[in-house]
């Protein structure tokens, strides 16, 4: 019998034209694959996996009018048309007048922090995703995150988890002038604090504060439409405006922004950078056109920009919003009618397990966020993530900290089946957890140790015979 809570699935309003068979791999297969991917499962081979759930990142699928799009591409080197289109659609989205494409999200944070960052810089954040923090470290500054405190409680129902502490950004700039503060960064959603939306209030406010202060505000918009439909079902008067109209206050307040079009850009590769200062955007320029590829293509074939441009539009499109959105909360309402602990309220793009609840037997030293997202593959052949000690172990938080890990969706992929197959899988490792022993590191790589590191099961612990 499979419980429920009741609500049915949620509609997708799309229908195959394409089909993936998807493999099955056989417990002993898993095994196998576990040791030769040293309990890694960025090691993982994709034929090694049921169902794909570590990140929603460039796995969507793309609509039958982005694949169309994709004949349209212009190859020419400088001049594209398709470079016109995407950036006179990004243009009108944001309102940012200068646009650099990218080949993804990272790529814009290497053009923005290697153009704003000096070693001592400091660096705010409601949260930095682990690429940001590791991009604001690489050009010597030190990312700091902000976040209120709900933002670490798993269980409060608070519901814009991802707003800036107003108190500690008052007092962090109080300390520091922008002479150490050269940019603020807000992140919406905020992924690493469990798909969080922020305010448009919270926004305001900070906005408010930075710029009193000569400091320039940018995004990290990888999820700004979903941000954008949290806010207008939870935030009071916002009910009747559409996507863009508030995806827009929130550019209208910020400086800049940073996108991983590989997230609400509903493409499997692609991002930008944006500003609306002509001498920032000079620098960017130079550095795309050292790091990425020219102003008009930015490190992209020209046709992924066109897919880029139709892709903007569709993730404002309300009706996919409302199935992305009800979507992950049916994943997270199954889990939890199975006594599954998890963080709440349930995010944007992923269903966050809460692994201190889960195993409370596994102290921070056992990594039970690696060890639980291992049980999961071994139990459905189901690729999660560890968002916790591992990825964020060096996160200057003020020594707060979320063990969780996340079952991140890809967009437009998963069918309601697929999902309660997870559920089920999930329930039944909840069931025997407390049989689920640590893992320990074999290799730890210095910086972003969770894509390469190398582990293996703990030792059993063996009873004193003294
Ligand atoms: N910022 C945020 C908030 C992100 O979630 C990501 C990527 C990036 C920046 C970097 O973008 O991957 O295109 O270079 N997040 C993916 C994830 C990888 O799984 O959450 P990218």
């Amino acid at each position: 019998m499979t419980p429920s809570d009741g609500t049915p699935p949620p509609f997708e309003p799309y229908r195959t034209k394409v089909v993936e068979r998807i493999p099955n791999p056989s417990p002993s297969e898993r095994q196998a694959a576990l040791e030769r991917a040293h309990y890694n499962l960025f090691q993982l081979r994709s034929d090694e996996i049921r169902v794909d759930l570590l990140t929603d990142s460039g796995t969507g699928a793309m609509s039958d009018r982005q694949w169309a799009s994709l004949m349209l591409g212009d190859e020419s080197y400088a001049g594209s048309r398709n470079f016109t289109h995407f950036e006179s659609v990004v243009r009108e989205l944001t309102g940012f007048p200068h646009i650099f494409p990218t080949h993804q999200g990272r790529a814009a944070e290497n053009l923005l922090f290697s153009t704003f960052c000096r070693p001592g810089s400091i660096v705010p954040n409601n949260m930095h995703f682990d690429t940001t923090q590791a991009h604001v470290l690489h050009n010597g500054g030190r990312p700091v995150n902000l976040a209120i405190s709900e933002a670490y409680d798993p269980e409060s129902e608070m519901p814009f988890k991802g707003n800036v502490d107003l108190l500690a950004l008052k007092a962090l700039l109080e300390l520091e002038g922008p002479e150490h503060i050269p940019l603020m960064m807000v992140t919406i959603t905020n992924n690493t604090g469990g798909g969080q939306p922020v305010s448009l209030a919270n926004l305001r406010e900070v906005a408010s504060l930075v710029h009193g202060r000569g400091i320039p505000l940018y995004l990290d918009m990888c999820r700004w439409a979903e941000n954008a439909y949290f806010v207008r079902e939870r935030e009071p008067g916002q009910g009747d405006r559409t996507i863009a109209q508030i995806g827009r206050e929130f550019f209208d307040l910020a400086d800049g922004a940073t996108m991983s079009a590989k997230k609400d850009g509903l493409v499997n590769i692609g991002g930008f950078v944006a500003t609306r200062d002509p001498s920032v955007a000079e620098r960017l320029n130079e550095a795309q056109i050292l790091f990425e590829g020219f102003t008009t293509y930015g490190g992209l074939a020209r046709r992924d920009l066109e897919a880029m441009a139709v892709g903007l539009v569709e993730a404002t499109d309300l009706e996919y919003l409302e199935h992305r959105i009800a979507q992950i909360r049916y994943l997270g309402e199954q889990l939890a009618a199975r006594g599954v602990p998890l963080l709440r309220p349930i995010g944007g793009h992923a269903v966050y397990l809460d692994v201190r609840r889960f195993l409370p037997h596994l102290s921070t030293e056992d990594l039970p966020g690696q060890a639980l997202v291992v049980e999961i593959y071994r139990e459905g052949a189901i690729r999660t993530v560890e968002v916790g000690s591992l990825m964020f172990g060096e996160s200057d938080s003020g020594g707060k900290s979320l063990e969780l890990v996340r079952l991140a969706v890809p967009r437009r992929v998963y069918s309601a089946a697929q999902l309660s197959y997870v559920a089920d899988a999930v329930g039944r490792v909840y069931a025997r957890r407390r049989e689920i022993r640590g893992i320990r590191y074999v290799h730890r790589p210095d910086r972003l140790p969770h894509f390469t590191a190398r582990f293996a099961p703990a030792l059993p612990v063996t009873p004193s015979t003294g």
